[in-house]
């Protein structure tokens, strides 16, 4: 959306994830097919600055892949602050587990290697952040999941909301038009604040206050 130095600008005016989450980030980009996938550094300063203001606690997250997102944000929880972060894929979970136990925030994240829907099925309670970045398709299913588990100041955050810009162009493919759903969804909630940011690929956030 912008141009590759006014984003560095950007990110080293921001706060930084830990050279840990930094190295995860690069490892993935050397060694996993489909890195193009992390949020990077310029959304992860986002999420953290929403969990600092919110006083987010409890963090479930749709989309773990090699964790670089999952130990950002645990970086920014309070020590009894967790996120519980699910995905499908055992490959890229087990890389995800190796980094989270060099971290002394990893004790704070608990993986669930299941499809999505499956796991939201067996979760209790309510969440202060619901970060969504699995499965496309899951998109308008997992907004309205989030909607009734969200606490009183709950937020959620869903990702890859501008979809490169092929939201723009409806009728193209199925997870085009599942994001364009759930956008629609989100625009048309009432009793909600909302802003779809353009920030990497669009940062849809949505709270209950
Ligand atoms: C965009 S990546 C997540 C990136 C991660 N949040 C980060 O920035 O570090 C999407 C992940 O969703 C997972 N996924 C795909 N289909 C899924 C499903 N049905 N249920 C749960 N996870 C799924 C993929 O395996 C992939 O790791």
């Amino acid at each position: 959306m912008i141009s590759p130095d006014i984003l560095a600008y950007c990110i080293s005016h921001s706060t930084s994830p830990s050279e840990l989450v930094k190295e995860l980030g690069d490892y993935t980009v050397k060694n996993i097919s489909g890195s193009n996938m992390l949020i990077g550094e310029m959304e992860a300063a986002v999420l953290g600055f929403l969990i600092k203001l919110g006083g987010v606690k409890r963090v479930l997250e749709l989309g773990t892949f090699t964790g670089y997102s999952a130990l950002a944000m645990a970086e920014q929880l309070p020590a009894d602050g967790t996120v519980t972060t699910v995905d499908i894929n055992p490959h890229t979970t087990k890389v995800a587990r190796e980094y989270w136990d060099r971290s002394p925030h990893g004790q704070k994240i608990s993986q669930i290697l299941k499809p999505g829907r499956d796991a939201l099925a067996g979760l209790t309670g309510t969440f202060d952040l619901v970060f969504i970045d699995a499965d496309k398709n899951g998109y308008p299913f997992y907004l309205e999941w989030a909607l009734a588990h969200l606490s009183p100041r709950g937020l959620i955050v869903t990702d890859n909301t501008l979809w490169s810009g092929k939201v723009l162009t409806p009728a193209q493919d199925n997870q085009t038009e599942s994001i364009i759903s759930h956008n629609s969804q989100a625009r048309e909630l009432l009793g909600y604040t909302k802003v779809l940011l353009p920030v990497r690929d669009g940062m849809y956030l949505i709270t209950k206050s």
